[in-house]
């Protein structure tokens, strides 16, 4: 992450490439805005172009090369991540931020919305993690980071399958760290307790709440401390324990 490269058209010295998928707001947004402070040069991927203008006008010039882009659409992010690592001049990090968390009422159960949120969640983080694996599996350096939840540790009622999303992703990153690890590639999955963004703002203000520029820090020194799963902040890792202590038939009549 912290490989040193010449770049023109950037202001400042340049200390790494990359690229940021679900970068158009919440933790994404702050992670290329911390990115870019830190000298990165980054790639920032979402479906809202006019808010990816802003986060390049808000970098500076030079820091931010945007692209709109749906995660849906696989079968192009072959090809758009080699234009984009050409672009930027090589790739250290990748970090899969786009998820989305549709309401689910308690008695809804709609195969074509549940497949929705796979597709972002899940299959979205296969198609973009792929092609950075293959690059820095070759090239015996570089970090993967996939943002999962909490809300994948334990079956949930009220949201079935957002939950199942994010533990097939945290399933599936972890697979990729022991297929990767001999080759010194790094990746690193973030389970976020509550995080003040546009995805839970509906929710009000909950507890243990942080705001996203915080949530973005901490996710930064993590993958650069190499860690392999890790909490954000650090206190959910004890409600993930009690949660997953509690026995089902207790379990199942929480509203949580
Ligand atoms: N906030 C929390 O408390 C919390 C807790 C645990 C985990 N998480 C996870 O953290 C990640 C970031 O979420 P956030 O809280 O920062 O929410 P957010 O502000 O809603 O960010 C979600 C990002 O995903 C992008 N996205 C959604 N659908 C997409 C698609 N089809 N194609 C491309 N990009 C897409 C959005 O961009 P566009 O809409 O512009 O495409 C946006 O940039 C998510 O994976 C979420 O599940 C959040």
């Amino acid at each position: 992450m912290e490989h040193a490269v010449e770049t023109s058209g950037a202001s400042g010295p340049i200390r790494g490439r990359a690229l940021v998928v679900g970068a158009s707001s919440g933790m994404g947004a702050a992670l290329v805005r911390a990115l870019a402070r830190d000298g990165f040069r980054v790639g920032a991927l979402a479906r809202r172009g006019e808010e990816l203008e802003r986060l390049c006008a808000e970098c500076g010039p030079g820091r931010v090369v945007a692209r709109v882009h749906d995660v849906r659409w696989r079968a192009e992010v072959p090809a758009l991540f080699e234009e984009l690592v050409r672009e930027l001049g090589g790739l250290e990090l990748l970090i899969y931020a786009a998820g989305i968390m549709p309401p689910v009422g308690p008695e809804e159960y709609d195969t074509e919305k549940d497949a929705g949120i796979l597709e972002v969640n899940t299959l979205g983080a296969i198609a973009w993690c792929n092609p950075a694996a293959a690059y820095f599996q070759s090239l015996r350096r570089g970090t993967i980071v996939g943002i999962s939840s909490i809300a994948g540790d334990r079956g949930r009622k009220g949201n079935p399958v957002y939950g199942a999303s994010k533990a097939a992703l945290a399933h599936y990153l972890e697979a990729l760290r022991n297929r990767l690890g001999g080759f010194g590639v790094h990746v690193c999955t973030i389970k976020p307790g509550y995080v003040e963004t546009p995805m839970t703002e509906k929710l009000g203000k909950l507890p243990g709440m942080i705001g996203a520029d915080e949530a973005a820090r901490q996710i930064l020194v993590l993958a650069r401390r190499r860690r392999n799963v890790r909490y954000v902040p650090f206190r959910w890792l004890w409600v993930s324990l009690v949660i997953r202590s509690i026995p089902s038939v207790v379990f199942r009549r929480l509203n949580i």
